[in-house]
């Protein structure tokens, strides 16, 4: 089983952590605050969950979870994910999260941030597409029916292969898109990255599964110019 570094313990951070434990895997909690403020979070996850600082978090998993608000990009420690697979849930929502200086300067797309900060780590871009309260309700067991596919991108063969047995343990499939700057193929505001919403209820309703099939349809519509 795999120890899984959570940076950022919030509404993703906790359904993704939620699923980890039920699928056997210990967890790393941490946040802004410290570990404390994660005491109680982590006691409810059970044995297999402690709090730690963002530091020790980054070293302790074999794949760490960065899941904050991208306004705050530049406090995950880099020194500590050197070398380390790192999936990167982040999006760029100015209005509800506070605008990035230099997302709007033009420098860098937002998808591409982390993996610029991180520097000598391999990013993986996954679950940026998939609702919080959508995590639980859409996971199921390899081969089961209605089994929805994620879209997963980054620069690492290896780091992608690693991600996409965590991703199977947790209850998706990984989707393969390409390269880290493939994922603006599934950034907000393009056709896959609602793929798990139904059109009438939206976040209200509860998710809809898409299958792999129905992600490449949904990654084809993507407007790129
Ligand atoms: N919510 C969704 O359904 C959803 C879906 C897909 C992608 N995303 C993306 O995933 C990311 C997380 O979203 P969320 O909704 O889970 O956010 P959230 O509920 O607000 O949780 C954010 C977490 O990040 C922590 N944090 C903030 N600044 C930090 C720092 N400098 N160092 C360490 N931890 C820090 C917060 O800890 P403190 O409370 O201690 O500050 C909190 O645990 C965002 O980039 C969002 O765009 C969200």
């Amino acid at each position: 089983m795999t120890t899984i570094g959570f940076i950022g313990s919030g509404r993703i951070g906790g359904a993704l952590a939620q699923l980890a434990v039920a699928a056997g895997h210990d967890v790393v909690l941490s946040n802004s605050r410290g570990p404390d403020s994660l005491r109680e979070a982590a006691a409810r996850l059970g044995s297999r969950a402690r709090a730690a600082t963002t530091t020790e978090a980054a070293g302790a998993g074999d794949v760490v979870v960065v899941t904050i608000p991208i306004r705050a990009y530049r406090q995950v420690p880099v020194e500590a994910l050197h070398g380390r697979v790192v999936i990167d849930t982040l999006n760029y929502d100015p209005a509800r999260q506070g605008v990035v200086p230099e997302i709007e300067a033009g420098g860098i797309p937002p998808y591409l941030l982390l993996q610029a900060h991180l520097r000598d780590a391999y990013v993986v871009k996954a679950f940026s597409t998939v609702f919080f309260r959508h995590l639980p309700q859409l996971a199921r067991p390899s081969g089961a029916p209605g089994r929805s596919a994620v879209p997963i991108a980054g620069d690492s063969a290896t780091a992608k292969a690693a991600v996409a047995v965590l991703i199977d343990s947790l209850g998706f499939d990984a989707y393969d898109v390409g390269p880290l700057a493939e994922s603006r193929r599934f950034a907000p505001g393009t056709p896959a990255q609602l793929a798990h919403l139904d059109p009438d209820g939206m976040f209200a309703a509860p998710g809809r599964p898409a299958s792999a099939a129905d992600l490449a349809a949904l990654l084809e519509k993507a407007d790129l110019s």
